[in-house]
């Protein structure tokens, strides 16, 4: 049996709690099983306000309305991201001006993103990828200097911090995302964080399709109406419910994750050290921690990552690759500017993935681990 990229791991109580949201008669948004999921969150980590959403991609697209996107603004992304954390800006009529990543790990180069700041810049978008900050007191200096908003891009970040701050909390704005690949799932899911109080009260109207309806529900207006622009961004209370159930073990959930993470740096530490094979290491700077999230390789080229690939998948192993340069899109290559981005493209030929879930074993991370120091030797 293939050792999977990913498994969706179940608490044991989603369907229980999916259940008593029928049983309670109250399937649409923001009932009581959405208030749990913010206000655990908001407690947890300290956000002003959360907005559960029924995607990262939803999230994404809140902000850039509630950053006022407008055509011909620039909006300043990292090429080695998924595709939403641009999509939801060019949506709004945003120029993607797109930055490098670092040499030592695949995050936005914040060394770098001063240079790209044009009188027309309105966001920065740092992506905390593997869980693993950005640089984010540099990058809050650049945008306070020059007036930006920042929005993190926090998708995989969930329970990660940047200097003892959970990540999320630290732009204006950020984002998070239940995909069912991400250590706490709901299916599709997502979250909008709101640290910047005066985006609170748009937020919510845009939550709910450009009404007052949250507003009205609070008795703080006698009716209410169409008052902005919007669209239908909350889940289901079903979709909550299911959150919950994992919510409640979000602890666990990390621990296990962890150990596993830690099972694989100590059995492929080792080949970072040799010359001509692997970085095996996540770089993993002072400043941040590690949510495992992902374990990740570097190979040194795609002809290395190709054959690594193909030999873990001899072994009945699914290790998978990342994302591809958004500035050599299909969709965007001709809307680039022309910059070479080397080391987006390095991480975008030589990163592989290998499988990172709660139920898989200590023996299969080391049968994993044996079968890529063999290739390797
Ligand atoms: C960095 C990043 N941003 C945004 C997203 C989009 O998340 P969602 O699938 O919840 O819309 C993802 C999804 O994997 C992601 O990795």
């Amino acid at each position: 049996m293939t050792i999977p990229f990913n498994k969706p791991h179940l608490t044991g109580k989603e369907a229980h709690y999916m259940y008593q949201a029928v049983a309670d008669g109250k399937l649409s948004g923001n009932g009581a099983y959405t208030k749990k999921c913010q206000q655990f969150f908001e407690d947890r980590y300290g956000f002003k306000k959360c907005l559960l959403t029924t995607s990262c991609t939803d999230a994404l697209e809140m902000a850039a309305i509630l950053c006022d996107i407008k055509s011909g603004d620039e909006v300043i992304v990292p090429s080695y991201t998924f595709v939403s954390s641009a999509l939801a800006f060019v949506r709004a009529g945003a120029k993607i001006v797109f930055a490098d990543s670092m040499q030592s790990n695949p995050n936005i180069d914040a060394e770098k993103i001063e240079a790209l700041i044009t009188p027309r810049t309105k966001a920065i978008v740092p992506v905390h990828y593997a869980g693993v900050a950005c640089d984010m007191d540099r990058i809050m200096e650049i945008a306070n200097k020059h007036n930006v908003l920042v929005v993190e891009d926090a998708a995989q970040a969930i329970d990660s911090y940047y200097k003892g701050r959970p990540l999320g909390t630290i732009g204006h704005l950020s984002a998070f995302s239940f995909h069912e690949t991400k250590n706490i799932i709901a299916g599709e899911g997502g979250m909008l964080c709101i640290n910047d109080e005066r985006f609170i009260r748009r937020a919510e109207i845009i939550w709910e399709k450009g009404t007052n309806r949250a507003e009205f529900f609070r008795g703080e207006v006698n009716k209410y109406g169409w008052v902005d622009t919007g669209s239908s961004f909350l889940p289901s209370e079903v979709i909550a419910a299911f959150l919950w159930a994992q919510l409640e073990n979000l602890d666990e959930i990390q621990s296990r994750r962890k150990h596993l993470w830690e099972l694989y740096n100590t059995g492929l530490s080792p080949l970072a050290s040799s010359p001509n094979s692997l970085i095996a290491l996540l770089g993993l700077p002072e400043y941040a921690t590690n949510n495992a999230h992902m374990y990740y390789l570097v190979c040194k080229d795609l002809e290395q990552r190709t054959a690594l690939i193909k030999h873990l998948k001899e072994h009945d192993i699914q290790a998978v690759f990342h994302y591809l340069s958004l500035h050599s899109s299909t969709y965007y290559a001709d809307k680039h500017d022309g910059r070479d981005l080397p080391e987006c493209d390095r991480y975008a030929d030589c990163l592989v993935r290998l499988p990172l879930f709660y139920d898989l074993k200590d023996e299969q991370v080391k049968y994993i681990c044996d079968k890529i120091v063999t290739f390797i030797g």
